[in-house]
């Protein structure tokens, strides 16, 4: 039986077949994108370098020796590979688990194709069992809370050592339970309207287009 690690490991891996030589890859943020980051060093040679949505990425990327670009410096990138906190039938998925959820949706939303790596625990029929992340500008938090609340859905303040946490934008997370989300394309463009939210981590309009999903029987390679 291969633990959860041993299955991020091996999408991590089955994830190079993506990335296309002499071009800039776009990576994503996490315990399953770490995988991919280290096996990515193999072929660090071959590849012009990558864009990075956080800087804990860029940190793992760059001890390897691998250039990270900005995002401004670059254009369109080929393809973006990225964990998920669930992925739907469809592609849509919640991600910000780590907190990196907006410059993760600007470098998805900068390439062509987006490969979500997951283990099969990610995989869902219905998005919104995982608390859904949303970044918030603080000053705007009471505000959204009571917006979510309106939709049946309990927001928190995420805190870590006794206080809010702060993204890599200086904002703070919103966790929301309670939300059963049928309509991911709709819900993510309702709260994209809320004065105030940064980034949503419903990810429908960046949806993936392959998910290469680790399982006990090997990785699957789901199309949407
Ligand atoms: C970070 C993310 C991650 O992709 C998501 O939380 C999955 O992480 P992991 O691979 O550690 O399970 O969205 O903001």
């Amino acid at each position: 039986m291969l633990t959860q690690d041993e299955l991020k490991a091996q999408v991590g891996q089955a994830a190079l077949q993506y990335v296309v030589p002499g071009e800039i890859v776009g990576v994503g943020t996490g315990s399953t994108v770490n995988k991919f980051i280290e096996a990515l060093a193999s072929m660090k040679d071959r590849i012009a370098g990558a864009v990075s949505s956080s800087e804990a990425s860029t940190q793992r990327l760059q001890a390897l020796g691998i250039r990270v670009f900005d995002a401004n410096d670059v254009g369109e990138l080929a393809v973006y590979i990225d964990g998920a906190d669930e992925i739907d039938g469809r592609g849509c998925m919640i991600k910000g688990g780590g907190a990196a959820l907006t410059r993760e949706k600007i470098v998805a939303a900068q390439s062509r194709q987006f490969v979500c790596i997951a283990d099969e625990s990610k995989r869902v029929a219905v998005l919104g069992n995982f608390p859904l992340p949303v970044e918030v500008i603080p000053m705007a938090t009471q505000r959204v809370v009571r917006q979510f609340a309106a939709l049946g859905g309990q927001a928190s303040v995420r805190v870590r050592d006794g206080r809010p946490v702060v993204t890599d934008n200086g904002q703070h997370i919103l966790d929301v339970r309670g939300l059963e989300i049928r309509d991911p394309l709709g819900l993510e463009s309702t709260i994209n309207q809320w004065p105030g939210v940064v980034t949503v981590g419903i990810f429908a309009h960046q949806r993936a287009q392959v998910c290469l999903l680790g399982t006990p029987q090997g990785v699957q390679t789901l199309k949407f």
